[in-house]
């Protein structure tokens, strides 16, 4: 079968992969936990439940313009002056499909073949897949200390004249880092002078714990003006708990947003008027929902470090926000792939191997389940990987024997 040179470079979803199998095992009766997921586990708020049935009871459910409906771009005007103190208009505003639409019509409104699109690493498992979609080159920077919040030497260094953007995303997926204010204001100012490109993936904005506050990129802009080349993403997904609507949205200058309108009205014809209305009623409503969240979060997050800490060889550097760590298990296993292998083929624990997020030896555990299949999870993992560990565990009725070393 002939098959393009993208499709045939393109790589599947790590993520999703392991959301697949994890569910395949699950309906075989297998008693998986699992730690590699990307959503929050609360109910979506009630306010957007209600928004959308009201939709789907109307019995008028039809196609809306294609960068959303007047009343979603209001929201979305209102929430960025209340959270970034920056009023767009709604020609600046575009609805798209979750984050990931928005990003990716983003990136084929900017990108020609070739151009090149600079991002940390550890980096979201997708931007090197949606860069490649679009015939770009994707450029993972690694910090040279080794640590997951770049310097901007590290980012100076790899920007050539081939360079069209910067994506950053504080708080970060996979690793919970949140970059200093400091950082966010150089990278403004450097993308600014150096007329790149700087897409904000703000989808985590207010997961963040001990106390700390959301970045506002605008805060270090200086250029307000149309011509400004600072694209803000965010979304409904994660912080409302609706990652099955499939809402997100850019914040951008005219011009793009105009293209990017473009382009996905002749992608999908814009989201889902159902799922918009819902997106509405999400971000017009209570607003403690997302508070709630956050609170449960920090306290998993607690319990997910303390006990990680007391994983002997596993060194992990606390998240400041999302619901992600990423330790490092090279002490163990250099191999992350066959690490994360190895703990769901032997103790049913999902994790995501740091390999897919550019950093070999550390997994991504997520903190967004239950204490319980925290708890149960890791201590699974430590048995799996302690050679002194008893040489059988249960797990309700099942007893697992070690077979392995
Ligand atoms: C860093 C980052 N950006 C964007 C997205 C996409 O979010 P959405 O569900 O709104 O498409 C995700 C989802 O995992 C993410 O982790």
């Amino acid at each position: 079968m002939s098959i393009s040179h993208i499709g045939k470079t393109i790589r599947e979803s790590v993520t999703l992969k392991l959301n697949e199998k994890a569910a395949i095992l699950r309906a075989k009766g297998e008693p998986v936990i699992h730690l590699g997921g990307g959503e929050p586990k609360s109910k979506a708020p009630l306010d957007a439940v209600l928004a959308a049935s009201g939709l789907l009871d109307s019995g008028e459910v039809r196609y809306t313009p294609a960068d959303g409906i007047p009343e979603l771009k209001k929201a979305i005007i209102r929430y960025t002056e209340d959270f970034y103190r920056w009023s767009p208009a709604p020609e600046n505003v575009i609805a798209s499909g979750g984050a990931k639409q928005a990003l990716m019509v983003c990136l084929q409104a900017i990108l020609n073949p070739q151009e090149e699109v600079v991002f940390p690493a550890p980096y979201w498992v997708s931007y090197p897949e949606m860069v490649k979609l679009c015939g770009g080159v994707p450029v993972p920077v690694t910090p040279e200390d080794g640590s997951f919040i770049p310097r901007l030497q590290d980012i100076e260094q790899v920007v050539g004249s081939y360079t069209r953007a910067v994506i950053i995303n504080s708080p970060s997926n996979p690793t919970g880092a949140v970059y200093p204010e400091s950082l966010v204001a150089e990278i403004v100012d450097f993308c600014e002078r150096r007329g790149l490109y700087l897409i904000v993936d703000d989808i985590y904005q207010r997961l963040l714990f001990d106390g700390r506050k959301p970045m506002n990129c605008y805060d270090y802009a200086t250029d307000r003006s149309d011509n400004s080349r600072l694209v803000l993403i965010n979304g409904v997904s994660k912080q409302y708990a609706m990652t099955g609507y499939r809402i997100g949205w850019a914040v951008a200058n005219r011009r793009l947003t105009e293209v990017m309108t473009i382009i996905q009205g002749h992608q999908t014809s814009g989201p889902s008027a159902v799922l918009q209305h819902a997106a509405v009623g999400a971000i017009n409503g209570v607003q403690s929902v997302v508070e709630t969240l956050r609170t449960t979060l920090e306290n998993n997050r607690n319990v997910l470090v303390q006990l990680l800490r007391s994983f002997d060889g596993v060194r992990i550097v606390e998240p400041g926000g999302t619901f992600y760590s990423f330790p490092d298990f090279s002490a163990y296993n250099k191999d992350s792939m066959a690490l994360s292998d190895l703990l769901l083929e032997k103790v049913r624990v999902v994790t995501v191997p740091g390999v897919e997020f550019g950093r070999e030896g550390h997994l991504r555990i997520s903190f967004c389940g239950t204490v319980k299949d925290i708890t149960e999870g890791i201590e699974r993992m430590k048995w799996a990987l302690d050679p002194n560990a008893p040489n059988e565990l249960y797990i309700g009725e099942r007893k697992l024997v070690r077979d392995w070393s």
